[in-house]
């Protein structure tokens, strides 16, 4: 049975209830985090925690816990459900109302929601048996704040469902001046003549937490250029390889793009090594 945890208290998920008048439920008024962890180790804890606290400063929503708060709450619910490879799932509303307004009402208190998610084991990286991802590409729709990590996802999710009717893992997303934004659950690393780089971390992208610790092990390796950068689109379409990066996928190579294959359509030496590096050094960071 999957063990929740709702304002205060564990329960099995099927007795968690919420009022329809919270407003994450009406207008997905809410902060969200996905923390990955493996039997029991969590990757990037503060980093993500710090994300969160930004978010809920940027929309006004006052909760002040403790980073020691959030640790145990974690530990807790990682244990209650048995220690497997979870994503640790947060969430924070803005609470209930008495009513549906859009301004935010005085004095109530946030909906605190967590839980845990299955997420693949993490494994040694590995060129014949590593996951590939095919993806299409398509224009970002999506509102102008996006490294709000907002639980407001519908631009999201039609995104994603762009990408799963036409057979794909994920979908790649560039701006209207054909510029590489992210993907609609992950963030885009190109590979171009042994040079790596990614969007800049602007309001046209999540900062993703894999992708900070992917261009932090990169740059303490030394041993690639990292470049945080506008991509063009075109750019993206002669890459020597692409990969996307997710908390729940770690780094993960694109083998096809728009039906063509990326690179030599093989998965790339520079993935095994940034993938390698990842794996040793992403508990450390
Ligand atoms: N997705 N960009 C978007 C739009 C995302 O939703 C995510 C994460 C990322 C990668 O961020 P991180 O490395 O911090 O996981 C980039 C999560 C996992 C989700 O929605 O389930």
């Amino acid at each position: 049975m999957n063990i929740v945890f709702l304002n205060g208290s564990y329960m099995p998920i099927d007795e968690a209830k919420i009022s329809p008048l919270d407003r994450g439920f009406l207008f997905g008024d809410g902060i969200y985090e996905l923390i990955p962890s493996y039997s029991g180790k969590m990757i990037g804890f503060k980093k993500h925690i710090n994300r969160m606290n930004d978010g809920l400063k940027e929309i006004g929503i006052e909760l002040n816990w403790r980073d020691e708060q959030w640790l145990s709450l974690c530990k807790n619910l990682i244990t209650k459900n048995g220690t497997g490879n979870f994503g640790v799932y947060l969430h924070v509303s803005r609470g209930v109302d008495i009513k549906r307004f859009h301004a935010f009402p005085k004095d109530i208190k946030p909906t605190v929601f967590a839980m845990t998610v299955d997420i693949p084991a993490s494994e040694t990286p590995d060129l014949s048996s590593i996951k590939r991802y095919t993806l299409i590409s398509s224009e970002d729709l999506r509102w102008q704040r996006c490294n709000i990590k907002s639980t407001s996802l519908l631009g999201n999710v039609l995104h994603f469902q762009e990408g799963h009717e036409a057979g794909c893992q994920e979908i790649l997303l560039y701006n209207r001046n054909q510029e590489l934004t992210e993907a609609s659950s992950s963030n885009v690393f190109i590979v171009k003549n042994g040079v790596i780089a990614t969007p800049i971390a602007d309001n046209q992208i999540l900062p993703g937490i894999t992708r900070r610790l992917v261009i932090d092990i990169l740059k303490s390796d030394g041993s690639f250029l990292v470049e945080e950068r506008v991509i063009t689109l075109d750019e993206v379409k002669n890459a020597d390889e692409i990969w996307i990066t997710s908390s729940s996928k770690g780094i993960a190579p694109v083998t096809v793009l728009d039906g063509n294959t990326v690179g030599t359509g093989k998965v790339g030496p520079i993935w095994l090594k940034a993938a390698t590096l990842y794996d040793q050094k992403k508990y450390a960071e």
